[in-house]
């Protein structure tokens, strides 16, 4: 069974340098590895020195990478039921379809189809494993919930069968003016639904998909570590490790540097203090960029030494259910949490969990469809909802 390592992190802190790394020590363990890019400012090809394309383009032996076109992906699997959801309405003018589509392709909709393309290779089996180098958090977070968001939509936009819109088709063409999408369409739509689901199982599978995150010591970088796994774990992910980038070295004897030495220590003390749960690898901050093989070897022999950091380092169990005296409960794991930040609703068959602008749908299980939520309580980074 192949395994597919994400790494994702704010923008500018070394993910691309940091799976670059991982690819090619893989690699050179003759491990078959495949590294992808979803981020749309692809920069593998920059790093490996090599015009990576998109199509699997094969580097160095048991190296491959591939910089995913994601509008293509979107055209190749979207295309159709975007022109079902523009028929459905009919437009008074050109202007108002075009501004139709900016609407159907929500913020984030072309990276999900990288993933599904990355959902594609892993399935082809031909990879011991594939390293995913992500676009900044903001895109990758908002990546990451909607497969589940999407495929809720969805389900709530079209719920009736195939067999109801042959008929429903014609009457509602003549009728309200709508047209339905066509038999193509709906195929497509149930294809992707069914492809989205499989994509999130695949995702968060514990044996097969690990989610690492880059840092580096600074206040605000750390700060939306925080955040970003707060929300990897809101949504179910297993982050298994977290590596400590640009750190800067003792033997430097600048005077300039002290200070950023001392704010540096303070930072990593927090990240200790605070990520006690999970690996840590600490990179140095090196005197040149990191470009090309030799930077990257640099920081395989400083940092990533040991054959077990392509395994999984570490399996988080973030949702469980517990049969009490009286009912149920439900325990969501969410560390850095603060009861002020959520809200909590029950939805038909839902239970949802909202925080920000993130909001997790968790399906009710059968046992309780007669159960309603009675109370809720947040204790040291785990949320316990209770059924009655
Ligand atoms: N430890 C390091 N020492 C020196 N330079 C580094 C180090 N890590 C990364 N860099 C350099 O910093 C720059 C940004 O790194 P990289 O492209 O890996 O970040 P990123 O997180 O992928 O950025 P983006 O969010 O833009 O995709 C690159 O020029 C890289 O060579
Ligand atoms: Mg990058």
């Amino acid at each position: 069974m192949g395994r597919i390592i994400i790494f994702t992190g704010k923008g500018g802190v070394g993910k691309t340098t940091v799976a670059a790394a991982h690819a090619l020590k893989a690699a050179r363990e003759g491990k078959r590895t495949l590294i992808v890019s979803t981020d749309m400012a692809h920069s593998l090809s920059d790093i490996f020195m090599e015009d990576i394309k998109n199509e699997v383009t094969k580097i160095q032996k048991d190296l491959w990478a591939l910089e995913v076109d994601a509008n293509y992906e979107m055209e190749q699997y979207y295309g159709s039921i975007l022109n079902a959801f523009k028929k459905m309405i009919t437009f008074a003018n050109e202007e108002d379809a075009e501004s139709f589509e900016d609407i159907v392709t929500f913020p984030g909709m072309e990276e999900l189809f990288s993933l599904l393309k990355i959902k594609e290779l892993y399935e082809k089996d031909i990879y011991d494993l594939i390293v995913v180098d992500c676009a900044p958090t903001g895109e990758t977070l908002s990546l990451l919930k909607f497969p589940e968001l999407f495929a809720w939509y969805m389900e709530k936009l079209f719920p009736i069968g195939k067999v109801a819109l042959k008929i429903i088709r014609p009457i509602s063409k003549a009728a309200f003016k709508i047209e339905m999408p066509d038999n193509v369409a709906i195929n497509d739509i149930e294809k992707l639904y069914i492809k989205l689901f499989e994509l999130q199982n695949l995702l968060r599978n514990r044996d097969i998909c690990s989610i690492r995150l880059v840092t580096i010591p600074e206040k605000m970088v750390l700060e939306e570590t925080k955040r970003n796994y707060m929300y990897l774990n809101l949504y179910n992910f297993n982050v298994d490790g977290l590596y400590i980038n640009r750190i800067l070295p003792n033997k430097i004897e600048n005077s300039f540097f002290d200070e950023w030495k001392r704010i540096q220590k303070k930072y990593m003390e927090e990240i200790h203090s605070v990520f006690t749960h999970i690996p840590m690898y600490e990179i140095n901050w090196y005197e040149v960029d990191i470009n090309g093989i030799q930077g990257l070897e640099r920081i395989i022999e400083d940092s990533l030494k040991g054959d077990d950091i392509f395994k999984v380092l570490k399996t988080t169990v973030n949702e469980t259910f517990e049969k009490l005296e009286k009912g149920y409960k439900l325990n969501v794991y969410l560390p850095f949490t603060d009861k002020r930040d959520f809200d909590l609703f029950e939805s038909g068959i839902d239970i949802i969990i909202k925080m920000g602008n993130f909001k997790r749908i968790i399906p009710m299980p059968n046992i309780l469809r007669n159960y309603s939520i009675s109370k809720a309580n947040l204790n040291e980074g785990c949320l316990s909802i209770y059924f009655e």
